[in-house]
C-alpha cells in the first residue's frame, strides 16, 4: 500500500502551495503552478543482494562498434558502445539526415539490426536518399512514425546488436503528455524514455536534435545531460566541407573533431584536412598567416586572413568571421598599446578560411601577424606558420602538443614555426626551422 500526496509547485521560482493558484504567491508570475504528485510507499524498498557490482564485472561488454567511417569513429572516440545514446544536432539541410543514413547503409561491426525511424520523411523519401548515396544494405529497415509509443513498443521486440536513428525528436510525441511535439517537456519525456529502453536492451540510438537560431540543440539543455554523447554537425552551406564535433562524451575524449565533404553521392571523408582548407592559401599576399591548429588530439592547419582599412567613423569596427570578435578586440587592443600601432581610425576584420570556427587560444600569434601584415601591407615570410596565445602585457605563451603542430607543418611544406620561447626544443628530430617569441613587441619590429 502506498500513500499518494500532491503538491503544486512554480516552475519559475520553486515555491510550493497546497492547492493550485494562477499566480504565484512568492515571485507573481502566473500560470506556473504545475501539479507533482507523490508516491510515498509505505513498505521499504527491496535491494536484490547483487545491487552493487565490481568495476570489472559491470564493464565486460566494453566492445566499440566500428562504423565505416573513420572520421566518425575518431570523433566518438572508437566507435559507438551498446546502449549508447548520442544526439546529433545541427542547422536544417546540414546533412543530419544524410549523415546518419549513411552510417547504417554502411556495416557496423558487430550489428545485424539497423532501424531508421522517420517523422519528418516518409519511407520512399528515404529510400529515394539511399538510393542516392548509392549504398545497399538489405538489413536496414525504414520506418515513418511519430508516435513515441508505436516506436518503443517496436523497441521492445529488438534485441542487443541493434542501431536505431531517430530522425528527429522535436518531431516525436507521447499521447501521455498534453503539450505540443517539440515542446520541452514532450522532448524530455521522449528523450528519456528512449534512453530506458537503450539502457534496458543495450540497444544503441542515435538521435536527431534541431537547433535554435543560437546554434544550441532545442529543448531544455537538460536534454544534452541526459544523452551520453553529444554531437555537433557544423559547416557553411556555402562550402561543401562539415565537421562533425564531440562536445559531451561519456565513453571517450571530447572535443575530437571529424571531416566530411558533402557530395552529390552523400557525404566523403576528408583524410587531410589541413590540406582541404589550405588549397587555396597564397603567401604573396599580406594580411594573411597560417596556424597550426590542434582539434582534439589532431592538427589541423588553417589560412587566417586579416584586412585593415581606413575609416572616418568615430567607432572603427572589429568584425571576425570563424573567430570570437571580443578576442579579436582585445588582440587590437594589445597591439595598439605594446607595439604602439594606431587602430583609432582603422577598422579590422578578421576571417578564418573556409568557414572554419576556431576556438583553440592558441591562434592569437596567427591573428597578430596576419593583422601586422595587413597593417604594414607586407606579406608574411615564406613557409611560415605561426601558434601561440597571447596574454594583455604582450607576452607569448605555451601551446600544448607543439611537437605534433610543427610535424603537420613539415608535412605540408612549411619550413618555420614561429611559436613562445617557452616551446620545448623537438632536438633535431623534426627538420624544421623554429623562431621563438617572447614578447609580440620582438616580433612587431621584425616584420
Ligand atoms: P539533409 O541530410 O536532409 O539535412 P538535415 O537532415 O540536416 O536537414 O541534407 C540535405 C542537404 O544535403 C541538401 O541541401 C542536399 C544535400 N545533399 C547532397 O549534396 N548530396 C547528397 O547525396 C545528399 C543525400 C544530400
Ligand atoms: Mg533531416
Amino acid at each position: 500500500m502506498s500513500k499518494v500526496t500532491s503538491k503544486f509547485v512554480c516552475q519559475s521560482c520553486g515555491a510550493i502551495s497546497a492547492k493550485w493558484i494562477g499566480q504565484c504567491e512568492v515571485c507573481k508570475s502566473w500560470n506556473t503552478m504545475i501539479e507533482e504528485v507523490h508516491d510515498t510507499p509505505r513498505h521499504k524498498t527491496q535491494v536484490p543482494s547483487d545491487f552493487f557490482k565490481t568495476v570489472s564485472n559491470s564493464c565486460d561488454d566494453y566492445v566499440r562498434n566500428t562504423t565505416v567511417f573513420e572520421e566518425l569513429n575518431r570523433a566518438l572516440g572508437g566507435g559507438f558502445v551498446s546502449g549508447e545514446v548520442v544526439l546529433i544536432g545541427g542547422s536544417p539541410g546540414i546533412g543530419k539526415s544524410t549523415l546518419l543514413l549513411q552510417i547504417l547503409l554502411n556495416k557496423i561491426s558487430c550489428i545485424d539490426t539497423y532501424l531508421y525511424i522517420s517523422a519528418e520523411e516518409s519511407v520512399t523519401q528515404v529510400s529515394m536518399r539511399a538510393k542516392r548515396i548509392g549504398v545497399d544494405n538489405q538489413q536496414l529497415l525504414i520506418a515513418a512514425t511519430s508516435s513515441l509509443e508505436q516506436i518503443c513498443a517496436a523497441l521492445e521486440k529488438s534485441c542487443e546488436h541493434s542501431i536505431v536513428v531517430i530522425d528527429s525528436i522535436q518531431t516525436i510525441f507521447s499521447s501521455l503528455i498534453q503539450s505540443p511535439p517539440g515542446s520541452i517537456s514532450q522532448v524530455r519525456y521522449c528523450t528519456q524514455e528512449l534512453i530506458n529502453i537503450a539502457k534496458k536492451k543495450g540497444i544503441i540510438i542515435l538521435i536527431v536534435g534541431h537547433i535554435t537560431k543560437d546554434g544550441e540543440i532545442s529543448g531544455p539543455k537538460t536534454l544534452e545531460h541526459m544523452v551520453d554523447c553529444v554531437l555537433y554537425f557544423e559547416g557553411e552551406k556555402a562550402y561543401d566541407y562539415r565537421v562533425l564535433r564531440c562536445v559531451k562524451n561519456r565513453f571517450g575524449p571530447t572535443d575530437e573533431i571529424g571531416v566530411f565533404s558533402m557530395e552529390s553521392d552523400g557525404l566523403h571523408e576528408v583524410q587531410n584536412p589541413s590540406a582541404f582548407f589550405l588549397s587555396e592559401h597564397n603567401e604573396n599576399v599580406s594580411g594573411v598567416s597560417v596556424f597550426a591548429g590542434i582539434e582534439g588530439t589532431r592538427p589541423i592547419l588553417s589560412e587566417i586572413q586579416a584586412l585593415v582599412s581606413y575609416t572616418n567613423v568615430a567607432i572603427p569596427k572589429r568584425s571576425s568571421i570563424g573567430f570570437d570578435s571580443n578576442r579579436l578586440a582585445m588582440l587590437v587592443a594589445v597591439l595598439s598599446s605594446r607595439c604602439r600601432l594606431s587602430f583609432a581610425n582603422r577598422d579590422v576584420y578578421l576571417n578564418v578560411a573556409g568557414g572554419l570556427r576556431i576556438v583553440e587560444p592558441a591562434i592569437d600569434l596567427a591573428v597578430i601577424a596576419a593583422i601586422i601584415s595587413a597593417y604594414k601591407q607586407k606579406p608574411l615570410s615564406a613557409g611560415s606558420v605561426f601558434f601561440g596565445e597571447i596574454s594583455l602585457s604582450g607576452e607569448v605563451r605555451q601551446s600544448h602538443c607543439a611537437y605534433i603542430r610543427a610535424k603537420e607543418a613539415k608535412k605540408l611544406g612549411f619550413s618555420e614555426i614561429y611559436c613562445s620561447y617557452k616551446t620545448e626544443d623537438f632536438d633535431n628530430q623534426i627538420d624544421i626551422g623554429i623562431t621563438k617569441i617572447k614578447n609580440i613587441i620582438d616580433f612587431n619590429k621584425n616584420i
